[in-house]
């Protein structure tokens, strides 16, 4: 129930700070690293640090996904030397965990003295002028499991994060949205290969990919990227108050044609070859959505690094 998650919440909270160094003490960002997206970890290498698998943590659920190890950082980050959480690996809905679990590790977060919160993630492109690669700062979402009942905050309300009622409307902070595109031109990445947009996340319970007629469903219900996480996050993060920041990597382009039954007039007269290289044009798979995660970390990495080398330290 919703008091017992405040109270595990706080007790690994409390675990967790027992063993701290006292400059580690009250970190004010958490950041939860996506797929592929974990490297940010490795550029914290100086004392103090603190590093804990999930498994060494009290009632924090572990992810089965390759690619998402599941580790705790806190370190100091940028000139200021701000106290952060870094979240290397998350736990999906997916993999059969309850909406109380995938969001377990972000009321921790809270109940450490978070008060910023910085979501990565790998999401399909849905707008057709995002290219592979390209990140996105999310302005808004649709959360589609939740508008059917599916939703983190089900159940009675922990009080002690938040109200009831929680409004979403504001959930993108302004000022973190602009921070990211000034940072991103001030680490002139634009003259890369890589261009920054604005746009909404689509949230699914996954885990297959979508088929071309929900991409079109996605793209026309005004979303521009589809992923299989955040979401929950965010609302928990919100719901308590934290201020929110979330980065998609486009790592595939959905596809928006008609399938072979539809009423794509291009497939008409195709050989088996050309109909096969056809239909696996734009197919989503975990390889390359690991793959472009690789390629794009690096520029991601340097634009959080940089937003949090402006973080006023409170
Ligand atoms: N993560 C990466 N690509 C995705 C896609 N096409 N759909 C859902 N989640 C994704």
């Amino acid at each position: 129930t919703a008091s017992l998650s405040f109270e595990y919440a706080q007790n690994t909270a409390a675990s967790i700070r027992k063993q701290l160094p006292s400059t580690l003490c009250d970190p004010q960002v958490a950041i939860i690293c996506g797929s592929g997206l974990g490297g940010l970890a490795d550029t914290i290498h100086e004392a103090p640090r603190f590093e804990k698998s999930y498994a060494e943590i009290v009632h924090v659920p572990l992810s089965s996904v390759p690619g998402h190890e599941g580790k705790l950082i806190l370190g100091q980050m940028g000139p200021k030397k701000l106290p952060v959480v870094l979240l290397v690996g998350r736990v999906h809905f997916y993999e059969g965990y309850t909406m109380d679990q995938v969001t377990f590790i972000t009321r921790v977060c809270r109940c450490l003295g978070v008060t910023t919160m910085i979501v990565t993630n790998a999401a399909g492109g849905l707008n057709p002028n995002y290219n592979v690669g390209d990140i996105v700062v999310l302005n808004d979402h649709l959360n589609l499991a939740g508008l059917v009942g599916v939703h983190p905050l089900l159940g009675p309300n922990a009080d002690d994060f938040g109200t009831r009622f929680p409004p979403m409307s504001d959930a993108y902070d302004l000022e973190l949205r602009r921070m990211a595109h000034q940072s991103w031109r001030a680490l002139s990445l634009d003259e890369g290969k890589r261009r920054i947009h604005e746009g909404v996340y689509s949230f699914v319970g996954g885990p297959s990919y979508e088929t071309r007629a929900e991409c079109r469903m996605l793209r026309l219900l005004g979303a521009d990227v589809v992923g299989m996480s955040t979401v929950p996050e965010i609302i928990v993060a919100r719901h308590s108050g934290m201020r929110i920041v979330a980065f998609s990597l486009v790592t595939n382009n959905a596809i928006l044609e008609a399938g072979p039954r539809g009423d794509d007039p291009e497939i008409r007269g195709m050989d088996k070859s050309q109909l096969e290289e056809y239909l696996s044009r734009g197919r989503a798979n975990h390889e390359e959505v690991l793959e472009a995660g690789r390629e794009a970390a690096k520029d991601m990495q340097a634009l959080v690094r940089h937003m949090i080398s402006n973080f006023p330290h409170e």
